[in-house]
């Protein structure tokens, strides 16, 4: 790059290996195996659209998707299109609603989405005839994200009909003057002190705030709204920092 230029890259001179220095990695810590962790938070992003999941699987932190008829609506595709597009996309749970409210209607949806393939997690509303259906369809190995949740006694009978993930919604609690991080940490706990195998959701995250007290209270998973993944990387002082970094690296000269 030329002295005039504005900005300033490293060339080839300055980073091939001197001479007599090892490229290899002695001396390096060894990294932790994941193994070394006993408990590992999940983090899901909360939309159907694809390109939004496609930017936050770049980025390498989402582990999962969870969509809903609303968030389906809102990219003006076909149902079926949209998960065929997002199981291409993350490896890891995606969850897909499903519309009937009755029994035999909900068990017939989710059997058909759960044989879509092997990653969708079937979400079921949090009804008397949703936790009957939950009840065959963890019987039958499929599993059930039980949507829709307000209350830890509803959290707490959605892990007794055998839901693999529960979803408090905290934002729309919040939404009326209630407080949504409670139920996640009321579950947590609920969970806890009987062996639950079903795992807290924490939903309808608004804020990165959210996201902090999720995880204080070890919620297993929180899924996140695209804008809400970009807020927490987000700081100011990062941005300030490169931009002097950036700046200082133009006085140094070529290698
Ligand atoms: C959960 O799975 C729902 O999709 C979602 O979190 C609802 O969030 P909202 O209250 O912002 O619509």
């Amino acid at each position: 790059m030329g002295k005039t230029s504005t900005s300033r890259s490293w060339t080839e001179g300055d980073l091939s290996v001197p001479d007599g220095v090892s490229a290899g990695g002695e001396g390096l810590l060894d990294r932790a195996s994941p193994a070394t962790f006993t408990k590992r938070m999940q983090i899901f992003i909360d939309t159907a659209d694809i390109e939004e999941i496609r930017d936050a699987a770049a980025m390498g932190v989402i582990d999962g998707v969870t969509t809903n008829p609303s968030l389906v609506a809102k990219t003006g595709r076909p149902f079926k299109e949209v998960l065929v597009d997002i199981c291409e996309v993350v490896d890891g749970p995606i969850s897909a609603e499903v519309l009937a409210t009755d029994y035999d209607g909900i068990l017939k949806e989710a059997r058909a989405l759960a044989a879509m393939h092997e990653n969708i997690v079937v979400k079921v509303p949090l009804i008397a005839e949703g936790l009957k259906a939950v009840r065959t369809l963890a019987g039958e190995g499929i599993r059930v994200n039980v949507t829709l949740c307000f209350s830890p006694t509803q959290g707490l009978l959605a892990a007794k009909a055998g839901a693999t993930y529960v979803s408090p919604f905290v934002g729309r609690v919040d939404d009326i003057s209630g407080n949504g991080m409670e139920i996640v940490q009321q579950l947590v706990t609920i969970y806890q002190n009987y062996g639950l195998e079903t795992q807290v959701l924490a939903a309808s995250i608004r804020h990165p705030l959210h996201v902090v007290q999720a995880s204080l209270i070890g919620a297993h998973v929180a899924t996140i709204p695209h804008k809400v993944i970009h807020q927490l990387l987000k700081h100011p002082l990062t941005d300030i920092g490169l931009e002097r970094f950036l700046a200082d690296a133009k006085k140094i000269p070529n290698g």
